[in-house]
């Protein structure tokens, strides 16, 4: 059978019935290449002298990896000149960027992260690309990072690439989750996983857990009946996995299935949370709802908050549909809390 790249996929999306518009097409298309790009870079690890950090510190406080700043200028370079956005948005800049005057502007504002897992990047262990798609807000032609706080149900496309052994693209536009492989040869994305579907039950679950003496009593009730396996009320054994690159642990998620939390502590509990809203838990919400799964806060659907600030953290429980929703129960128990 022939092979459908990425061009053809998105094409067909725009001339089917739930047709994308052109100018999106076009936008996912040129992050699309910005990955490439990243993923040779990423790639190059020590060889190009790219590990390591940047001496600097990003507006959350934490210190810049050098790949994190890289990352983030090749994303701004690739998209400022395209004509299909009207401003971009990034972890790692306290301010969004607005498209330069000397290029057209365009409908759409883009988030991202440009390297999530950088913790990981020295030690060659999976890192990634996440990124988000909003429309710009009607009569809005220099926005300001208010034009960016929409919840995440308002996400036009949403996406991450995981530069793992092999880089793959993974991609909601509203109609499903779909997967790219990067032939490095031909340099195409080529659809390799059409249709992702999350399993509504699993044995696997992911979290921190050395942060576990400040979890909240549901987390903690939750997580000890996994620990207690066929011993404990759930009766079987489960497994437990932690990368430490939300798009790793979300990508095994995507391939068989799992829950992943990063959930509200006493640790975390003033900064709201550990993720990002915008940048990280909003598009793994679609994705992961647009697959099958559930994204929840432990109270709230996460596509449904209303984001107070570009940096807004919030606690994160996404995965196989059946755990979240025990989770959000376990928080709604009044004896839980
Ligand atoms: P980033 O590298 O963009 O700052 O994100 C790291 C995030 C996420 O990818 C991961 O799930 C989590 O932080 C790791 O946290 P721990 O250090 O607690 O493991
Ligand atoms: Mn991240
Ligand atoms: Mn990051």
């Amino acid at each position: 059978m022939a092979r459908v790249t990425l061009t053809q996929f998105l094409i067909e999306q725009q001339r089917s019935a739930q047709h994308i518009p052109a100018d999106l097409r076009l936008l996912i298309e040129v992050v699309a290449r910005a990955v490439k790009v990243i993923s040779v870079h990423v790639g190059k690890g020590a060889v190009a002298g790219l590990l390591g950090s940047a001496d600097s510190e990003n507006v959350q406080g934490e210190v810049q990896k050098k790949l994190d700043v890289i990352t983030n200028e090749l994303l701004l370079q690739a998209n400022e000149w395209g004509g299909h956005l009207a401003a971009m948005a990034s972890e790692e800049m306290e301010e969004p960027f607005p498209i330069p005057n000397r290029y057209p502007k365009g409908e759409y504002l883009l988030v991202f992260d440009p390297l999530d897992g950088s913790s990981n990047i020295d030690v060659n262990v999976s890192v990634g690309t996440i990124f988000s798609v909003l429309h710009c807000p009607e009569g809005v032609t220099d926005p300001t990072a208010e034009a960016f706080l929409q919840p995440g149900s308002r996400q036009v496309a949403a996406g991450y690439a995981i530069y793992g052994p092999a880089t793959n693209l993974v991609l909601t536009v509203g109609t499903g989750v779909h997967g790219f492989t990067l032939d490095r040869e031909f340099g195409a994305w080529v659809l390799t996983h059409s249709d992702i579907r999350i399993p509504e039950d699993t044995k696997e679950f992911a979290i921190n857990a050395s942060r576990s003496r400040f979890w909240e009593a549901p987390v903690k009730r939750y997580v000890d009946e996994l620990m207690a396996g066929r011993d404990g009320p759930r009766e079987q054994d489960f497994n437990m996995r932690w990368v430490a690159s939300m798009v790793a642990d979300v990508h095994r998620i995507l391939a068989r299935g799992g829950i992943f939390m990063y959930p509200m502590d006493e640790k975390n509990r003033a900064n709201g949370g550990h993720l990002r809203l915008l940048y990280e838990a909003n598009p793994m919400a679609f994705i992961v709802e647009q697959a099958g799964g559930a994204a929840s806060t432990g109270h709230q659907r996460i596509l449904d908050v209303q984001p107070k600030g570009l940096h807004q953290r919030v606690p994160v429980v996404l995965g196989s549909k059946n755990e979240v929703e025990r989770v959000v129960r376990y928080h709604a128990e009044p004896a839980a809390r």
